[in-house]
């Protein structure tokens, strides 16, 4: 099992926790370049950041985390760059399936992922196969994601069921088009949380995200830390969600 730090998850106020954190894993590339080294060796560094935060996730026994690991958008980058993220992600879930399973994590992914090698989409209907019943932290990766993207296929599934005659038009409804996503069932996202320094969405969960608090660091991925994960979910609980109400 994943230790924890005791002394780092006391800082948050279990009753302050946000049910659903979302992360936008920036600035692998920046990170890389300013060591000399090559983007890959970012994306790399990376993967264990990713490891650290989900550790740190599961200790605090949040309900859901949602990690943003490739972009519908991304396909533009250079094939090389793209094909070593198609490894990486493979070698992520050969070696860490096992594990993830035995901390009770329940993987699922966001996206098409059709366009994958078959042997990368083998690899991720086995992982969510075998976690499947498990009941801690719902672990979603964003693979292919684009959320204009998960919008226009969720309005594809309606409209075909508006067509079959099971559904009128009328009848569509949030709730009914939020059954249709790929994070059906799930919360909406509390916290959204960017780092490297960016300042934009990047089509990330937009319906998700509708009510959800932003968190921006200038810190890169590969150098996110546990402890500043902690900070950006203390200063959540510090924050007024009014979701439209009148400030006071
Ligand atoms: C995020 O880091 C990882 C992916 C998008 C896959 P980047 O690769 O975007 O790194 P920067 O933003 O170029 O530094
Ligand atoms: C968003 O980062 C996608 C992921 C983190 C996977 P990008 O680096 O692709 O976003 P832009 O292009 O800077 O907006
Ligand atoms: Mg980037």
């Amino acid at each position: 099992m994943w230790e924890s730090d005791g002394g780092l998850l006391a800082r948050v106020d279990k009753n302050k926790m946000p049910r659903h954190v979302a992360i936008i894993m920036d600035g692998n590339g920046r990170w890389a370049s300013v060591r000399g080294l090559l983007r890959s060796a970012g994306h790399t560094a990376g993967v264990k950041t990713l490891k650290n935060i989900l550790k740190t996730a599961v200790n605090l026994k949040l309900e859901a985390l949602t990690v943003y690991a490739f972009s519908t958008e991304n396909w533009k980058r250079p094939p090389g760059e793209v094909d070593f993220l198609m490894h990486l992600f493979s070698d992520y879930l050969e070696r860490e399936k096992l594990e993830m399973h035995e901390n009770n994590v329940r993987i699922k992914f966001l996206g098409r992922t059709e366009d994958f090698s078959p042997a990368l989409q083998k690899l991720i209907q086995e992982s969510v196969d075998l976690m499947k019943n498990n009941t801690g932290v719902k672990f979603n990766v964003a693979a292919d994601y684009g959320g204009q993207d998960e919008i226009i296929r969720t309005t594809q599934k309606l409209a075909r069921r508006v067509q079959s005659g099971e559904l009128s038009p009328e009848e569509i409804s949030a709730q009914i088009f939020e059954n249709e996503l790929d994070t059906a069932g799930q919360p909406p996202v509390d916290l959204m949380i960017r780092t490297s320094g960016e300042l934009r969405v990047s089509n990330f969960l937009l319906w998700q995200a509708a009510y959800a608090e932003f968190w921006f660091t200038e810190t890169t991925w590969p150098e996110f830390t546990p402890e500043e994960f902690i900070d950006a979910l203390v200063d959540f609980g510090k924050r007024n969600r009014r979701f439209g109400a009148s400030a006071v």
